[in-house]
């Protein structure tokens, strides 16, 4: 999957490139100008002033707007129609400039645009993709020219489309709308920090593209990460020493955001299941480790999040989420620390992962790791049970809080003790975790 952001001011030439790169790659190509065209055309044809935010606000959930994809063309139908070339005049341009400076409607806006591109490959070009839409975009290209160039390209578009137009009432509306779009309070028109920029003031379409094509060639070149250095090695000695199995490989999606959830038996537990995973796992690792030597070094090559396991621990929460939201495969282990040789299905949870789902908005794996006795062992045979995804939609949210993200928690663990064969081990019994008990007595 690969998610390709290209911002700038209009008249740059982002759109025309972005289809044309969009075809090129057999990817979707998503306009997000035309969302905010739409809005800023229905404000004006219901007589509201697009620079009222109160008014356009009240007015939002009057409409529908609808955006997809038929032969990977984008359609938006707004109030059930498609208004085709009306959202291209000067006017609707200037109304959906006006519209865009309102935090309504980019909050309106914005899980449209990313759950299409959670959904599907995209090159997506706006002004706010590569800073706000879609932060993680592998590819961010900034394009911009100068203010004259820009507009002599604008007032040609619309000599050939047949609007009677002077080049000066263009140039003058662009000037208008760039110092709206780039100084406005919210998610103004600037580059990403790791935006590649790009003037084409002096470059023609066919120039522009290959220039980007280039970018996005080097961008995208995969070279084997440490993660993927480290599988080589340690995945063969996992499966031959431990006799790790894969069951089940076929319900890890291929692509996008997702929580693994799994029952957790000892801290080895992330290897037996990264050894069979086809897609890098990101875990969750408690601070402590962070400072033994080697292991420290090893554990943020692997791009692992810190966990302070003192009291609830904000930023590697927010950490885990973005993970998951920037398509990673997140690891938890619901249990929160090793239960060995007991039935997972007595045990306490917490209620991370279901709180980790609700705010990256993603599916989640159940996996359980079946072992005879719920305990390792030198070639005994550690089978890692890859369960259905079960889908956000699925997991009970309304409106998120602690009982929610429980309730959900305890559903995903219902699952992951289905699929192993621990029914017969003894009952979780608290005065005999000594796992969590040398925990207290620190
Ligand atoms: O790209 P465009 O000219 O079709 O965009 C129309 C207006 O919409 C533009 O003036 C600014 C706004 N816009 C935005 O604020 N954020 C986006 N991602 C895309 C467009």
């Amino acid at each position: 999957m690969i998610r390709i952001a290209i911002d700038g001011p209009g008249g740059s030439g982002k759109s025309s490139v972005a289809k044309a790169i969009a075809k090129k790659l057999g990817i979707i190509y998503v306009d997000t100008g035309a969302l905010y065209r739409n809005i800023g055309l229905y404000m004006l044809e219901a007589g509201i002033n697009p620079k009222d935010a109160e008014a356009v606000g009240a007015a939002l959930p009057s409409l529908t707007l609808e955006l997809k994809f038929e032969d990977g063309k984008q359609i938006i139908l707004l109030c059930g129609k498609d208004r085709g070339d009306e959202i291209r005049t000067p006017e609707a341009s200037m109304a959906a400039s006006d519209v865009s400076a309102i935090p309504a409607v980019r909050e309106y806006l914005l899980n449209m645009q990313r759950d299409t591109a959670k959904k599907n490959s995209v090159v997506m070009d706006g002004r706010d993709i590569g800073t706000v839409i879609l932060p993680y975009a592998e590819v961010k290209i900034f394009l911009t020219a100068s203010p004259e160039a820009r507009a002599k390209r604008r007032h040609a578009e619309l000599l050939s489309r047949g609007k009677d137009v002077s080049y000066e009432q263009v140039y003058n509306e662009m000037v208008e709308r760039d110092k709206n779009d780039s100084t406005r309070a919210i998610a103004p028109c600037v580059p990403a920090e790791d935006a590649i920029f790009l003037d084409n003031s002096e470059l023609n379409a066919e120039e522009t593209m290959d220039k980007i094509l280039e970018i996005i060639k080097k961008k995208t070149k995969q070279k084997p990460n440490f993660y993927a250095k480290a599988k080589v090695v340690v995945a063969p000695l996992f499966r031959f020493f431990m006799r790790v199995k894969a069951i089940g490989i076929e319900n890890v999606p291929s692509d996008g955001g997702l929580v693994l959830c799994s029952n957790h038996i000892a801290a080895v537990d992330v290897i037996s299941i990264g050894a069979v995973c086809p897609r890098q796992l990101t875990c969750v690792a408690k601070k402590e480790l962070f400072s033994i030597p080697v292991l420290g070094w090893v554990m943020k090559k692997l791009e692992a999040i810190k966990l302070d396991r003192g009291g609830s621990d904000v930023a590697a929460l927010k950490a885990s989420i973005k993970a998951a939201e920037a398509g990673r495969v997140l690891t938890i282990f619901p249990q929160g620390h090793r239960c060995p040789g007991v039935n997972p299905a007595t045990t306490p949870i917490k209620h991370g992962a279901g709180m980790i789902a609700y705010h990256a908005k993603c599916d989640v794996v159940p996996v359980c790791i079946n072992i005879k006795g719920a305990k390792y062992g030198l070639f005994k045979r550690v089978e890692v049970i890859f369960g259905k995804p079960i889908s956000y939609d699925d997991l009970g949210f309304t409106e998120g809080g602690r009982d929610e993200y429980l309730a959900a928690t305890e559903k995903i663990f219902k699952e992951i003790c289905a699929l192993g064969n621990y029914s017969s081990l003894p009952d979780y019994d608290p005065s005999k975790d000594k796992i969590k008990n040398k925990k207290k007595r620190k």
